[in-house]
């Protein structure tokens, strides 16, 4: 028997605790050494602790530096801050890793293997924002400022490159927009020349490309990227315009990596639509348990349930509705299960 690693579980909200479910009863079935402890956050946090992100589950991360996550909800505009971007700078969570691969042939976009790498605590994500009050209006001027440092672009490329090198493959693109943003993402660029130049030629291939050219190149002919690498806000947006390059939101993973602990989760949110209703696509966070099981070096559990996912959605020929097909969370899950013991 392997050594038990004790990991984190957030269920979330919404869809989290039916794909969450689904996520645990495979990892069963795949005989993954996870010792799980069970903690809450998000809107389940403020309905259970008075709390998005309680200390208790802040010190269950702390101790076991490795966390499953479900969806967390969070109220656009006011309310609370989202304990999704909290959870990032607690625990210094730099590097956002966003694969999106071709699962089901076929579609408008084929054979599509890229991954995203996004920085994941700077940029226009660090907060700093405030309205200021004309005559009666508020809200009538917005600022935000947003901040990069050397040694956080730095950090972040640093993990792109090695990476990248590591899992071979073959070029790093740099998206910027240090054409009108000459500071806020010019220091990112020029960290990856510098980089670039004293560490890495040689090793594989770089190229740089302006953000919004990237999104249009990205839709007429993604195969000409590999790995793209760029700052928190672009990187948002990239990714999940990458996730819709292989079927959506439902088959895109993620993982935050960081310093002081490793986080994995689904890239979509809570879908409220349809919680409660038994019909999620648990896909995207059995993606992210892949990494997380490539994450704690157990590669061939990682490889046995990334094929037993290609078997069911193309050889048994089973989906969720988000797919065009008709089966349930459950009924998904008992497939991909079954094949996992074949
Ligand atoms: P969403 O990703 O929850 O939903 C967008 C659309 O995709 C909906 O129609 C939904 O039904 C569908 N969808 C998403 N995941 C699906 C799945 N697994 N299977 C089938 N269909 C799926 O985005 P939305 O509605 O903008 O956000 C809802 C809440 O989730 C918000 O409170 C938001 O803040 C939060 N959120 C949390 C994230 C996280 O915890 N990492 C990431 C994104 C949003």
């Amino acid at each position: 028997m392997p050594k038990p690693i004790p990991a984190t579980l957030i269920p979330g909200d919404g869809i989290g605790p039916e794909i969450v479910d689904a996520t645990l009863a495979v990892l069963d079935a795949l005989d993954a050494p996870f010792e799980w402890d069970r903690q809450v956050a998000g809107l389940g946090g403020v309905k259970a602790a008075g709390d998005p992100l309680p200390p208790a589950t802040l010190d269950s991360i702390r101790r076991t530096r490795l966390a499953l996550k479900g969806p967390l909800e969070t109220p656009s505009g006011s309310g609370y801050r989202s304990s999704n971007v909290r959870l990032r700078e607690e625990f210094k969570l730099y590097a956002n890793l966003r694969p999106a691969h071709t699962l089901i042939p076929g579609g408008r976009y084929d054979n599509i293997d890229l991954m995203v790498v996004r920085e994941n605590v700077e940029g226009l994500y660090t907060g700093y924002e405030h309205f200021i009050q004309i005559d009666n209006d508020p809200h009538a001027v917005a600022i935000a400022t947003g901040v990069n440092t050397r040694q956080g672009s730095r950090r972040l490329l640093e993990f792109a490159f090695e990476h990248a090198i590591a899992v071979g493959r073959k070029k790093i693109t740099v998206v910027h927009k240090a054409n009108i943003m000459k500071a806020l993402t010019g220091i990112f660029l020029e960290t990856a020349q510098d980089l670039y130049e004293k560490k890495y030629q040689g090793r594989i291939a770089m190229d740089t490309v302006i953000v919004d050219a990237c999104a249009m190149k990205l839709v007429l002919n993604p195969w000409q990227f590999d790995t793209l690498v760029t700052t928190n806000l672009f990187g948002d947006i990239l990714s999940d315009l990458v996730a819709g390059l292989v079927g959506g939101l439902g088959m895109a993973p993620g993982a935050n990596i960081g310093t002081d602990a490793a986080i994995f989760e689904a890239v979509h949110g809570s879908a409220p639509d349809i919680a409660g209703k038994g019909i999620a696509n648990p896909i995207a966070l059995l993606l992210a348990a892949a990494m997380m099981l490539d994450h704690c070096k157990l590669a061939d559990q990682a490889a046995r349930l990334r094929r037993a996912i290609d078997e069911t959605l193309n050889v048994d020929g089973i989906r969720t509705g988000d797919l065009g097909g008709s089966a349930t969370t459950a009924a998904f899950t008992q497939a991909l299960i079954r094949r996992i013991g074949g």
